[in-house]
């Protein structure tokens, strides 16, 4: 790593396989950051905690989002790749900024209304504080940038005001406001296959594609795309589920190919049956290495595990530091 670098941190949930969303919105986005940015690259397994998962299930996730992350192209020699749970300082800190969050703006967050409709079983105080662990997260290695995708702007947005809250009550400015970051203009948003919200993995199988998927699943999953009867007239606006179609292919495609159904389109002579044959083939062969890979690296735990190790421990280097300007900013005194 390289300390002279402006610093980025981001997380991934090991809530289940991890998809093209995660890879466009996220991954993909770490990968190029880690020759410029100073990366801090995680297993956010605290956050999956919220949602109960059993031990051997966390221990299985957390290890596959870690293999993903290798997979996808992160050098665990530019950047330091972790878990969450091996820094101890986080909850330290996430204890601290329990104290200048307030009710009222965690309630009005979006993911945690969405989280009280879906789970009101489960609406424990974890879920309420969810941004606050979040933001201690980022701030616990003074990051600049945070590349996620659209789903955690919010989130990323509460970060900057309990930062600015923090140096304004103790007249300091030692946390930088962190801002959520893309290399795209806009913030990616990978949509379902079935045209209606984001691919997310607590959507029905069919309608995400996993980074470990077989090539025959894929095209199946590709095939049964919704699409509709066709443009009527020449330079027609798309409908949103024609659209969708496009962006997939835009993400893993040629430009060729693309521009190729783009005038199809706008002639009238598309065939959507065709144009998804097509996509199906280049997201097989967009996956195939990263599918290779993860198997490859699966193979070999222990390496998988002194990675970790080693990320941990310069995890844990850059946490401890500010934990210690902290607790003097604070007024706690460390005997
Ligand atoms: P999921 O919705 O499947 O549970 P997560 O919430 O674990 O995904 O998201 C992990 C990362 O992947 C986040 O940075 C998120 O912004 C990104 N991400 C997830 N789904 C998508 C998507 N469909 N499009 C773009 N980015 C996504
Ligand atoms: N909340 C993020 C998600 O669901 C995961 C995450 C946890 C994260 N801590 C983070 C992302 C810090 C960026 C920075 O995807």
């Amino acid at each position: 790593m390289n300390s002279k670098l402006p610093i980025a941190v981001s997380g991934v949930r090991p809530t289940g396989k991890q998809h093209l969303g995660n890879y466009f919105g996220a991954v993909k986005n770490f990968v190029k950051m880690q020759d410029i940015f100073n990366g801090y690259f995680f297993v956010a397994d605290y956050h999956s905690l919220t949602t109960h998962p059993n031990a051997a299930d966390l221990r299985d996730k957390s290890k596959n989002v870690a293999l993903i992350y290798l997979a996808c192209g992160l050098d665990p020699n530019k950047c330091a790749l972790y878990l969450q749970s091996d820094v101890p300082q986080i909850p330290e800190l996430y204890l601290i900024f329990n104290m200048h969050a307030y009710l009222g703006e965690l309630e009005r967050e979006a993911t945690f209304k969405e989280k009280v409709r879906d789970q009101p079983n489960n609406v424990n105080a974890g879920l309420l504080t969810y941004p606050v662990l979040m933001t201690v997260d980022i701030i616990i290695h003074k990051a600049l940038k945070v590349p996620v995708g659209k789903d955690q702007q919010q989130h990323v947005e509460m970060s900057r005001d309990f930062v600015r809250r923090f140096n304004n009550l103790y007249k300091v400015d030692y946390f930088p406001e962190p801002e959520p970051f893309s290399f795209a203009e806009k913030l990616v948003n990978v949509p379902s296959l079935d045209g209606e919200g984001k691919m997310s993995k607590s959507k029905p199988d069919h309608t995400c594609i996993y980074l470990e998927e077989e090539p025959d699943v894929i095209r199946k999953k590709v095939m049964r795309m919704v699409t509709d009867s066709g443009p009527k007239e020449p330079n027609s606006a798309k409908p949103l589920i024609i659209q969708n179609v496009f962006d997939m292919m835009k993400l893993v495609s040629s430009e060729e190919t693309l521009k190729q159904f783009e005038d199809a389109y706008n002639n009238c002579s598309i065939r959507y049956g065709d144009m998804k044959k097509q996509l199906g083939e280049d997201m097989v062969l967009f996956l195939s290495p990263i599918r290779e890979k993860i198997k490859e690296l699966s193979a070999d735990e222990k390496k998988l595990y002194e990675i970790l190790g080693d990320g941990g421990s310069k995890a844990r280097t850059s946490a401890a530091q500010t934990l210690k300007d902290v607790r003097e900013i604070i007024g706690l005194k460390s005997f």
